[in-house]
Protein backbone atom coordinates (compact mmCIF):
# COMPACT_ATOMS: atom_id res chain seq x y z
CA UNK A 1 0.00 0.00 0.00
CA UNK A 2 1.25 3.50 -0.83
CA UNK A 3 1.67 6.08 1.81
CA UNK A 4 -1.08 8.22 0.52
CA UNK A 5 -3.35 5.39 0.58
CA UNK A 6 -2.38 4.46 4.25
CA UNK A 7 -2.70 8.47 4.83
CA UNK A 8 -6.52 8.41 3.38
CA UNK A 9 -7.04 5.28 4.85
CA UNK A 10 -6.15 6.61 8.62
CA UNK A 11 -7.95 10.28 7.84
CA UNK A 12 -11.07 8.06 7.41
CA UNK A 13 -10.54 6.23 10.42
CA UNK A 14 -9.97 9.26 12.44
CA UNK A 15 -13.24 10.68 10.89
CA UNK A 16 -15.03 8.54 12.39
CA UNK A 17 -12.95 9.00 15.69
CA UNK A 18 -14.05 12.38 15.84
CA UNK A 19 -17.85 11.89 14.65
CA UNK A 20 -17.53 10.22 18.26
CA UNK A 21 -16.30 13.22 20.23
CA UNK A 22 -17.66 16.75 20.66
CA UNK A 23 -16.77 19.61 18.66
CA UNK A 24 -13.68 21.40 20.67
CA UNK A 25 -12.37 18.35 21.89
CA UNK A 26 -8.82 17.23 21.39
CA UNK A 27 -7.47 14.86 19.20
CA UNK A 28 -4.85 12.67 20.94
CA UNK A 29 -0.86 13.94 19.78
CA UNK A 30 0.64 12.41 16.40
CA UNK A 31 2.70 10.11 19.06
CA UNK A 32 0.04 8.14 20.22
CA UNK A 33 -2.19 8.10 17.10
CA UNK A 34 1.06 6.98 15.53
CA UNK A 35 0.93 3.93 17.91
CA UNK A 36 -2.73 3.61 17.86
CA UNK A 37 -2.95 3.50 13.68
CA UNK A 38 0.35 1.72 13.71
CA UNK A 39 1.62 4.40 11.05
CA UNK A 40 4.22 6.57 10.90
CA UNK A 41 3.64 10.57 12.23
CA UNK A 42 4.03 11.49 8.61
CA UNK A 43 1.33 9.27 7.27
CA UNK A 44 -0.96 10.73 10.63
CA UNK A 45 0.29 14.29 10.00
CA UNK A 46 -0.80 13.96 6.30
CA UNK A 47 -4.11 12.38 7.44
CA UNK A 48 -4.63 15.01 9.88
CA UNK A 49 -3.97 17.35 6.78
CA UNK A 50 -6.66 16.35 4.95
CA UNK A 51 -9.33 16.62 7.16
CA UNK A 52 -8.39 19.95 8.17
CA UNK A 53 -9.21 20.98 4.74
CA UNK A 54 -12.40 18.85 4.83
CA UNK A 55 -13.64 21.06 8.02
CA UNK A 56 -13.57 17.98 9.98
CA UNK A 57 -10.67 18.93 12.28
CA UNK A 58 -8.99 22.36 13.45
CA UNK A 59 -5.15 22.32 13.42
CA UNK A 60 -3.93 24.76 16.11
CA UNK A 61 -0.13 25.41 16.32
CA UNK A 62 1.11 24.54 19.16
CA UNK A 63 -1.91 23.69 21.02
CA UNK A 64 -3.02 20.59 19.64
CA UNK A 65 -5.50 19.58 16.74
CA UNK A 66 -9.51 20.58 17.97
CA UNK A 67 -12.68 18.66 16.51
CA UNK A 68 -14.62 21.35 14.33
CA UNK A 69 -18.31 21.90 14.21
CA UNK A 70 -19.78 24.29 12.46
CA UNK A 71 -23.08 26.53 12.52
CA UNK A 72 -25.35 27.27 10.39
CA UNK A 73 -23.86 30.48 9.65
CA UNK A 74 -20.31 28.91 8.66
CA UNK A 75 -18.89 29.49 11.75
CA UNK A 76 -16.29 26.80 13.77
CA UNK A 77 -18.59 26.77 17.22
CA UNK A 78 -15.73 25.29 18.73
CA UNK A 79 -13.16 28.27 18.33
CA UNK A 80 -13.22 31.65 20.01
CA UNK A 81 -13.80 34.16 17.58
CA UNK A 82 -10.20 36.24 17.69
CA UNK A 83 -11.95 40.31 16.89
CA UNK A 84 -8.68 41.77 18.86
CA UNK A 85 -7.36 42.56 15.11
CA UNK A 86 -9.88 45.29 14.67
CA UNK A 87 -9.58 47.11 18.40
CA UNK A 88 -6.16 47.90 16.99
CA UNK A 89 -7.02 48.77 13.45
CA UNK A 90 -9.97 51.16 14.29
CA UNK A 91 -8.44 52.70 17.25
CA UNK A 92 -9.85 54.93 19.70
CA UNK A 93 -13.81 54.70 19.57
CA UNK A 94 -15.07 58.57 18.40
CA UNK A 95 -18.58 58.21 20.16
CA UNK A 96 -17.79 57.44 24.27
CA UNK A 97 -18.72 54.03 24.53
CA UNK A 98 -19.60 54.33 28.60
CA UNK A 99 -21.92 57.28 28.12
CA UNK A 100 -23.26 55.81 25.24
CA UNK A 101 -23.98 52.27 27.20
CA UNK A 102 -25.26 54.56 30.10
CA UNK A 103 -27.38 56.51 27.41
CA UNK A 104 -28.99 53.17 26.18
CA UNK A 105 -30.15 52.27 30.08
CA UNK A 106 -34.08 52.60 29.99
CA UNK A 107 -34.47 52.75 26.49
CA UNK A 108 -36.48 49.39 24.99
CA UNK A 109 -34.26 46.04 24.96
CA UNK A 110 -31.66 47.72 27.14
CA UNK A 111 -31.49 47.32 30.65
CA UNK A 112 -34.94 47.51 32.40
CA UNK A 113 -37.87 45.05 31.42
CA UNK A 114 -41.56 45.32 30.67
CA UNK A 115 -42.13 45.66 34.68
CA UNK A 116 -40.43 48.49 35.71
CA UNK A 117 -41.71 51.68 35.48
CA UNK A 118 -40.54 53.84 33.12
CA UNK A 119 -39.41 57.12 34.02
CA UNK A 120 -36.44 57.33 31.44
CA UNK A 121 -37.82 57.06 28.01
CA UNK A 122 -38.38 60.19 26.07
CA UNK A 123 -41.12 59.17 23.83
CA UNK A 124 -45.16 58.54 23.89
CA UNK A 125 -46.51 55.92 26.18
CA UNK A 126 -48.70 53.60 23.41
CA UNK A 127 -51.65 55.39 24.69
CA UNK A 128 -50.83 58.29 24.31
CA UNK A 129 -49.79 57.62 20.03
CA UNK A 130 -52.05 58.43 18.08
CA UNK A 131 -52.31 54.92 17.06
CA UNK A 132 -56.02 54.57 15.47
CA UNK A 133 -54.80 57.11 12.76
CA UNK A 134 -51.72 55.44 11.98
CA UNK A 135 -52.87 51.69 11.67
CA UNK A 136 -55.44 53.12 9.27
CA UNK A 137 -52.95 55.05 7.50
CA UNK A 138 -50.02 52.57 7.17
CA UNK A 139 -53.36 50.44 5.71
CA UNK A 140 -54.24 52.64 3.25
CA UNK A 141 -51.25 54.17 2.29
CA UNK A 142 -49.43 50.14 2.06
CA UNK A 143 -52.15 49.91 -0.87
CA UNK A 144 -50.84 52.32 -3.01
CA UNK A 145 -48.00 51.91 -5.43
CA UNK A 146 -46.37 55.12 -4.82
CA UNK A 147 -45.45 53.47 -1.34
CA UNK A 148 -43.57 51.04 -2.59
CA UNK A 149 -41.60 53.88 -5.39
CA UNK A 150 -38.39 55.26 -4.19
CA UNK A 151 -39.28 58.81 -3.05
CA UNK A 152 -37.27 61.61 -4.47
CA UNK A 153 -34.10 62.15 -2.22
CA UNK A 154 -34.90 65.34 -0.64
CA UNK A 155 -38.42 63.82 0.36
CA UNK A 156 -42.14 63.74 -0.83
CA UNK A 157 -42.93 67.56 -1.86
CA UNK A 158 -46.28 67.55 0.04
CA UNK A 159 -44.54 66.46 2.73
CA UNK A 160 -41.68 69.22 2.58
CA UNK A 161 -44.60 71.43 2.16
CA UNK A 162 -46.11 70.72 5.27
CA UNK A 163 -42.85 70.84 7.82
CA UNK A 164 -41.97 73.85 6.18
CA UNK A 165 -45.38 75.07 7.20
CA UNK A 166 -44.51 76.09 10.69
CA UNK A 167 -41.24 77.70 9.71
CA UNK A 168 -42.10 80.47 7.09
CA UNK A 169 -40.18 78.18 5.09
CA UNK A 170 -39.71 77.10 1.34
CA UNK A 171 -40.83 73.83 0.32
CA UNK A 172 -37.29 73.68 -1.23
CA UNK A 173 -35.38 74.46 2.09
CA UNK A 174 -36.69 71.29 3.24
CA UNK A 175 -35.37 68.02 3.83
CA UNK A 176 -37.41 65.06 5.08
CA UNK A 177 -34.80 62.60 7.27
CA UNK A 178 -35.49 59.48 9.06
CA UNK A 179 -35.63 61.36 12.44
CA UNK A 180 -34.09 63.76 14.51
CA UNK A 181 -31.02 61.61 15.46
CA UNK A 182 -30.24 60.80 12.12
CA UNK A 183 -30.72 64.89 11.27
CA UNK A 184 -28.18 65.87 14.06
CA UNK A 185 -25.79 63.84 13.36
CA UNK A 186 -26.18 64.45 9.39
CA UNK A 187 -25.60 68.33 10.28
CA UNK A 188 -23.33 68.23 12.01
CA UNK A 189 -20.98 66.61 9.76
CA UNK A 190 -21.86 68.32 6.82
CA UNK A 191 -21.66 71.90 8.05
CA UNK A 192 -18.61 71.50 10.40
CA UNK A 193 -15.14 70.00 9.55
CA UNK A 194 -13.87 67.28 11.86
CA UNK A 195 -12.30 68.58 14.61
CA UNK A 196 -13.56 71.65 14.94
CA UNK A 197 -15.67 72.41 17.40
CA UNK A 198 -19.57 72.10 18.39
CA UNK A 199 -20.97 74.40 21.13
CA UNK A 200 -23.56 72.57 23.04
CA UNK A 201 -25.53 74.75 26.09
CA UNK A 202 -24.96 72.59 29.02
CA UNK A 203 -27.24 70.29 30.60
CA UNK A 204 -28.26 69.09 27.30
CA UNK A 205 -29.65 66.14 25.04
CA UNK A 206 -26.75 62.99 25.14
CA UNK A 207 -27.59 62.41 21.88
CA UNK A 208 -26.66 65.70 20.57
CA UNK A 209 -23.01 65.17 22.16
CA UNK A 210 -22.99 61.43 20.59
CA UNK A 211 -24.06 62.90 17.26
CA UNK A 212 -20.46 65.26 17.06
CA UNK A 213 -18.76 62.43 18.49
CA UNK A 214 -19.93 60.83 15.11
CA UNK A 215 -19.00 63.60 13.36
CA UNK A 216 -15.67 63.82 14.90
CA UNK A 217 -16.39 67.55 16.43
CA UNK A 218 -14.98 68.48 19.86
CA UNK A 219 -17.25 69.60 22.17
CA UNK A 220 -17.33 72.91 24.27
CA UNK A 221 -20.24 73.28 27.07
CA UNK A 222 -21.88 76.89 27.93
CA UNK A 223 -24.62 76.76 30.76
CA UNK A 224 -27.50 77.56 30.43
CA UNK A 225 -30.46 78.58 33.45
CA UNK A 226 -34.03 78.97 33.27
CA UNK A 227 -34.02 81.20 30.15
CA UNK A 228 -31.38 79.22 28.31
CA UNK A 229 -28.00 79.65 26.79
CA UNK A 230 -26.11 82.20 28.43
CA UNK A 231 -25.34 84.66 26.19
CA UNK A 232 -21.87 85.77 27.73
CA UNK A 233 -20.71 82.68 28.10
CA UNK A 234 -21.48 81.98 24.63
CA UNK A 235 -19.70 85.00 23.48
CA UNK A 236 -16.40 83.71 25.56
CA UNK A 237 -16.58 79.93 24.39
CA UNK A 238 -16.96 81.52 20.55
CA UNK A 239 -14.17 83.61 20.87
CA UNK A 240 -11.97 80.66 22.32
CA UNK A 241 -12.95 77.61 20.41
CA UNK A 242 -13.89 79.61 16.79
CA UNK A 243 -17.00 76.87 17.06
CA UNK A 244 -18.83 76.90 13.39
CA UNK A 245 -21.67 75.25 15.47
CA UNK A 246 -23.88 75.70 18.24
CA UNK A 247 -26.11 73.23 19.39
CA UNK A 248 -29.82 74.57 20.91
CA UNK A 249 -32.72 73.37 22.09
CA UNK A 250 -34.64 76.88 21.58
CA UNK A 251 -38.09 75.57 22.86
CA UNK A 252 -38.60 73.09 26.07
CA UNK A 253 -35.10 71.89 26.62
CA UNK A 254 -34.25 68.19 27.45
CA UNK A 255 -33.58 68.03 30.24
CA UNK A 256 -34.45 70.85 31.89
CA UNK A 257 -37.73 72.32 30.31
CA UNK A 258 -36.15 75.81 29.82
CA UNK A 259 -37.48 78.25 27.04
CA UNK A 260 -34.46 80.45 25.48
CA UNK A 261 -36.34 84.05 26.61
CA UNK A 262 -36.92 86.63 23.76
CA UNK A 263 -34.01 88.86 24.52
CA UNK A 264 -31.50 85.86 24.79
CA UNK A 265 -33.24 84.70 21.04
CA UNK A 266 -31.78 87.78 19.84
CA UNK A 267 -28.25 88.11 21.34
CA UNK A 268 -27.73 84.79 20.89
CA UNK A 269 -28.35 85.45 16.61
CA UNK A 270 -26.32 88.39 16.89
CA UNK A 271 -23.85 86.48 18.09
CA UNK A 272 -23.79 83.64 15.73
CA UNK A 273 -23.84 86.58 12.91
CA UNK A 274 -20.32 88.05 14.50
CA UNK A 275 -18.81 84.61 14.62
CA UNK A 276 -20.00 83.20 11.21
CA UNK A 277 -21.52 80.54 13.03
CA UNK A 278 -24.60 77.78 12.75
CA UNK A 279 -27.12 77.37 14.81
CA UNK A 280 -28.90 73.89 14.91
CA UNK A 281 -31.94 74.61 16.31
CA UNK A 282 -33.22 71.02 17.90
CA UNK A 283 -36.78 71.84 17.83
CA UNK A 284 -38.29 67.90 18.77
CA UNK A 285 -40.76 69.91 21.06
CA UNK A 286 -42.56 72.04 18.71
CA UNK A 287 -45.83 70.17 18.62
CA UNK A 288 -45.68 69.53 22.62
CA UNK A 289 -46.21 72.55 24.08
CA UNK A 290 -48.60 72.44 27.45
CA UNK A 291 -49.25 76.06 28.01
CA UNK A 292 -50.14 78.65 25.54
CA UNK A 293 -48.44 77.96 22.34
CA UNK A 294 -44.76 77.16 21.86
CA UNK A 295 -42.73 80.64 21.03
CA UNK A 296 -41.49 80.67 17.48
CA UNK A 297 -38.90 78.31 16.24
CA UNK A 298 -35.60 80.61 16.28
CA UNK A 299 -35.33 79.80 12.46
CA UNK A 300 -38.22 82.08 12.21
CA UNK A 301 -35.96 85.14 13.30
CA UNK A 302 -33.06 84.79 10.99
CA UNK A 303 -33.36 85.54 7.01
CA UNK A 304 -29.21 85.21 6.99
CA UNK A 305 -29.34 81.36 7.29
CA UNK A 306 -27.21 80.80 10.22
CA UNK A 307 -30.24 78.45 11.60
CA UNK A 308 -30.60 75.21 10.56
CA UNK A 309 -33.55 73.52 12.04
CA UNK A 310 -34.27 70.08 13.00
CA UNK A 311 -38.56 68.23 13.63
CA UNK A 312 -39.11 65.48 14.49
CA UNK A 313 -42.65 63.09 14.57
CA UNK A 314 -40.98 60.87 16.85
CA UNK A 315 -42.27 62.45 19.98
CA UNK A 316 -45.34 64.25 18.82
CA UNK A 317 -46.72 60.53 17.00
CA UNK A 318 -44.78 57.57 17.20
CA UNK A 319 -40.96 56.84 17.86
CA UNK A 320 -41.24 53.81 15.55
CA UNK A 321 -42.14 56.28 12.28
CA UNK A 322 -38.70 57.88 12.25
CA UNK A 323 -39.66 60.83 9.81
CA UNK A 324 -38.28 64.48 10.47
CA UNK A 325 -36.93 67.16 8.66
CA UNK A 326 -34.15 69.56 8.23
CA UNK A 327 -35.04 73.13 7.21
CA UNK A 328 -31.94 74.98 5.83
CA UNK A 329 -31.41 78.08 3.43
CA UNK A 330 -28.49 79.22 1.57
CA UNK A 331 -25.62 77.13 0.10
CA UNK A 332 -25.90 75.27 3.92
CA UNK A 333 -28.64 73.79 3.02
CA UNK A 334 -27.57 73.21 -0.50
CA UNK A 335 -24.85 71.56 0.86
CA UNK A 336 -27.27 69.36 3.09
CA UNK A 337 -29.34 68.35 -0.09
CA UNK A 338 -26.76 67.57 -1.91
CA UNK A 339 -24.41 65.17 0.96
CA UNK A 340 -28.15 63.67 1.42
CA UNK A 341 -27.60 61.65 -1.79
CA UNK A 342 -24.29 60.39 -0.57
CA UNK A 343 -26.04 59.38 2.54
CA UNK A 344 -29.07 56.99 1.15
CA UNK A 345 -31.65 57.37 -1.80
CA UNK A 346 -34.48 58.23 0.55
CA UNK A 347 -36.72 58.02 3.26
CA UNK A 348 -38.94 54.99 2.54
CA UNK A 349 -41.66 56.48 0.80
CA UNK A 350 -44.43 54.10 2.66
CA UNK A 351 -43.65 56.42 6.18
CA UNK A 352 -43.15 59.43 4.12
CA UNK A 353 -46.92 59.19 3.16
CA UNK A 354 -48.27 57.51 6.59
CA UNK A 355 -46.74 61.28 8.07
CA UNK A 356 -48.01 63.22 5.27
CA UNK A 357 -51.64 61.23 5.64
CA UNK A 358 -51.50 61.99 9.51
CA UNK A 359 -49.97 65.87 9.16
CA UNK A 360 -53.10 66.84 6.63
CA UNK A 361 -55.12 64.94 8.05
CA UNK A 362 -58.01 66.60 10.56
CA UNK A 363 -57.19 63.77 13.25
CA UNK A 364 -53.45 65.83 13.82
CA UNK A 365 -54.60 68.53 15.62
CA UNK A 366 -57.18 66.81 17.36
CA UNK A 367 -54.66 63.71 18.19
CA UNK A 368 -52.56 66.78 19.51
CA UNK A 369 -55.18 68.44 21.89
CA UNK A 370 -55.67 65.39 23.73
CA UNK A 371 -51.48 64.90 23.54
CA UNK A 372 -51.48 68.10 25.61
CA UNK A 373 -54.17 67.57 28.11
CA UNK A 374 -52.51 63.80 28.52
CA UNK A 375 -49.17 65.38 29.10
CA UNK A 376 -50.36 68.26 31.25
CA UNK A 377 -52.11 65.45 33.24
CA UNK A 378 -48.84 63.82 33.87
CA UNK A 379 -46.87 66.79 34.34
CA UNK A 380 -49.06 67.79 36.92
CA UNK A 381 -49.05 64.31 38.42
CA UNK A 382 -45.18 64.12 38.34
CA UNK A 383 -44.65 67.73 39.70
CA UNK A 384 -47.20 67.21 42.69
CA UNK A 385 -45.38 63.65 43.62
CA UNK A 386 -41.80 64.72 43.86
CA UNK A 387 -43.07 68.08 46.10
CA UNK A 388 -45.06 65.92 48.12
CA UNK A 389 -43.13 62.54 48.22
CA UNK A 390 -39.28 64.11 48.01
CA UNK A 391 -38.85 67.16 50.45
CA UNK A 392 -34.90 67.55 49.93
CA UNK A 393 -35.56 67.41 46.45
CA UNK A 394 -36.54 70.74 44.00
CA UNK A 395 -38.10 71.26 40.79
CA UNK A 396 -36.30 74.55 40.00
CA UNK A 397 -38.54 74.71 36.48
CA UNK A 398 -41.71 73.87 35.73
CA UNK A 399 -41.65 72.72 32.25
CA UNK A 400 -44.19 74.26 29.84
CA UNK A 401 -44.08 72.26 27.43
CA UNK A 402 -41.95 68.82 26.43
CA UNK A 403 -41.79 65.50 28.28
CA UNK A 404 -39.22 66.08 30.71
CA UNK A 405 -38.30 67.20 34.39
CA UNK A 406 -35.52 68.04 35.31
CA UNK A 407 -34.92 67.27 39.43
CA UNK A 408 -31.97 68.79 41.98
CA UNK A 409 -31.25 66.15 44.30
CA UNK A 410 -30.03 66.88 48.28
CA UNK A 411 -26.39 68.22 47.97
CA UNK A 412 -24.34 64.80 48.36
CA UNK A 413 -26.87 62.44 46.75
CA UNK A 414 -25.07 60.07 44.13
CA UNK A 415 -27.38 60.57 41.03
CA UNK A 416 -25.49 57.77 39.55
CA UNK A 417 -26.06 55.51 42.62
CA UNK A 418 -29.53 56.40 42.66
CA UNK A 419 -30.26 55.88 39.51
CA UNK A 420 -28.95 52.18 40.23
CA UNK A 421 -30.78 51.67 42.83
CA UNK A 422 -33.73 52.66 41.44
CA UNK A 423 -33.44 50.51 38.51
CA UNK A 424 -33.36 47.29 41.07
CA UNK A 425 -36.56 48.87 42.75
CA UNK A 426 -38.23 48.23 39.63
CA UNK A 427 -38.15 52.24 38.41
CA UNK A 428 -36.12 53.50 35.54
CA UNK A 429 -34.84 57.56 35.57
CA UNK A 430 -32.52 59.34 33.85
CA UNK A 431 -28.68 59.73 35.62
CA UNK A 432 -28.11 63.61 35.65
CA UNK A 433 -24.29 62.78 34.40
CA UNK A 434 -25.26 62.09 31.29
CA UNK A 435 -26.71 65.68 30.73
CA UNK A 436 -23.80 66.96 31.12
CA UNK A 437 -20.62 66.99 28.41
CA UNK A 438 -18.63 68.23 31.86
CA UNK A 439 -18.95 67.30 35.46
CA UNK A 440 -22.75 68.51 36.83
CA UNK A 441 -22.70 71.66 38.91
CA UNK A 442 -25.21 69.86 41.52
CA UNK A 443 -26.47 66.28 41.62
CA UNK A 444 -29.91 65.90 39.09
CA UNK A 445 -32.16 63.24 37.99
CA UNK A 446 -34.47 63.34 34.71
CA UNK A 447 -37.74 62.06 35.17
CA UNK A 448 -40.11 61.81 31.91
CA UNK A 449 -43.27 61.97 31.98
CA UNK A 450 -44.82 60.92 28.57
CA UNK A 451 -44.19 57.00 28.92
CA UNK A 452 -46.16 56.24 32.19
CA UNK A 453 -49.58 56.54 33.41
CA UNK A 454 -50.63 58.55 36.01
CA UNK A 455 -50.58 55.66 38.73
CA UNK A 456 -47.12 54.74 37.26
CA UNK A 457 -45.90 58.02 37.93
CA UNK A 458 -46.90 58.67 41.50
CA UNK A 459 -45.79 54.70 42.20
CA UNK A 460 -42.34 55.45 40.70
CA UNK A 461 -41.87 58.85 42.40
CA UNK A 462 -42.57 57.53 45.50
CA UNK A 463 -40.51 54.40 45.40
CA UNK A 464 -37.16 56.89 43.93
CA UNK A 465 -38.16 59.19 46.98
CA UNK A 466 -37.81 55.89 49.37
CA UNK A 467 -34.58 55.32 48.35
CA UNK A 468 -32.89 59.39 48.72
C1 LIG B 1 -33.71 66.65 22.28
C2 LIG B 1 -33.84 65.50 21.37
N1 LIG B 1 -33.51 65.63 20.09
C3 LIG B 1 -33.59 64.61 19.22
C4 LIG B 1 -34.01 63.37 19.62
C5 LIG B 1 -34.05 62.26 18.61
O1 LIG B 1 -35.34 62.01 18.16
P1 LIG B 1 -35.67 60.95 17.05
O2 LIG B 1 -36.35 59.80 17.74
O3 LIG B 1 -36.55 61.64 16.08
O4 LIG B 1 -34.40 60.51 16.40
C6 LIG B 1 -34.35 63.17 20.96
C7 LIG B 1 -34.77 61.84 21.42
O5 LIG B 1 -34.73 61.49 22.56
C8 LIG B 1 -34.28 64.26 21.86
O6 LIG B 1 -34.59 64.14 23.15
Amino acid sequence: MTSDNRASEIAALLQLQAGAMQPGDKLPPVRTLSKTYGASPVTITAAITSLTALGVVRAEPGRGTFVAGWDGAGRDVAQEPDYAWQSSTLGRSRVDPVRADQSRAGRPGAKGTADHVQLSWGYLAPELQPFDELRTLGARCAKSHRAWTMAPPMGLPELRSAFAAGLGADAGDMLIMPGGQQSLVFAMRTLADPGSTLITESPSYPGAAFAAQAAGLNLAAVPADADGIRPDKLADALERTHAQLIYLQPNYANPTGSVLSPGRRVEVLELAKRHGAFIIEDDWARHLSLEGTAPAPLFTQDPDGHVVSIATLSKPAAPGLRVGAIAARGPAGERLRTARIADDMCVPALTQEIALGLLASTAWPRHLKRLRTGLRERRDAMVAEVQSSMPGARVEIIPTGGIHLWVKLPAGTDSTSLTAAAQDAGVLIGDGKQFYVDEPPAPYIRLSYSAASIAQIAQGVRRVATLL
